[in-house]
């Protein structure tokens, strides 16, 4: 179970402490991260983030002009990690655990990035979203694909495509990925 694994924080890296070859998130996805806060941020308003990782998109969502950022973040070691990079942040609004368990302190949104890890309901995720956007919304999320798909079962979604030079990983060894945008 992913949330009750150890994590190592490497400069450039968090990986599994026991399987350091799995890596949580890598600093190489800094262009993407910084393109998918971008589309999330869009419309300006209220985003909600869920997974917070090693921050990278976290900090690029705090450069925009927003309203509010809403953090879910499940792991334990992450979100000491958070609250401490959210101190002086007054717009930033953490929801501690698993986004499935606690969608009902969920309210509704301008922009979302979903990026979680690990995360055996992602596939559910698209279950909520009409619960969860409201008009014009921005849906951006990570994409394994290395295609115009996605693993998440969101339709109607617009693709991107970035050029990216990931070092050897476990996840994505792709030179082209796919920035996923669904306006909602
Ligand atoms: C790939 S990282 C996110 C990277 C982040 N976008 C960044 O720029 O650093 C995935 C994050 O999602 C969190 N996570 C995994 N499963 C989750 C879940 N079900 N609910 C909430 N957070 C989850 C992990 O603990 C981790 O912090």
């Amino acid at each position: 179970m992913y949330s009750t694994s150890s994590l190592a924080f490497l400069e450039d890296k968090i990986v599994l402490k026991d399987y350091p070859h799995y890596e949580v998130m890598m600093d190489w996805e800094v262009n993407i991260m910084s393109a998918s806060s971008a589309l999330a941020c869009e419309n300006g308003g209220d985003i909600l983030e869920i997974g917070f990782g090693m921050g990278i998109s976290a900090n690029y969502i705090q450069q925009h002009d927003i309203k509010t950022h809403t953090i879910v973040e499940s792991h334990p070691q992450i979100l000491d990690i958070l609250h401490n990079w959210a101190k002086n942040k007054p717009n930033v609004n953490i929801i501690e655990g698993d986004w499935v368990k606690v969608v009902d302190q969920l309210s509704t949104y301008d922009g979302i990035f979903f990026d979680t890890y690990a995360d055996e309901n992602a596939t559910d995720f698209h279950l909520i979203l009409d619960k969860i956007v409201n008009k014009g919304c921005n849906l951006t999320f990570w994409n394994g694909a290395k295609n115009k798909t996605n693993m998440l079962g969101i339709s109607g979604v617009e693709y991107i495509e970035m050029s990216v030079n990931p070092p050897s990983n476990s996840y994505f060894n792709e030179n082209t990925y796919y920035l996923p945008l669904k306006k909602y």
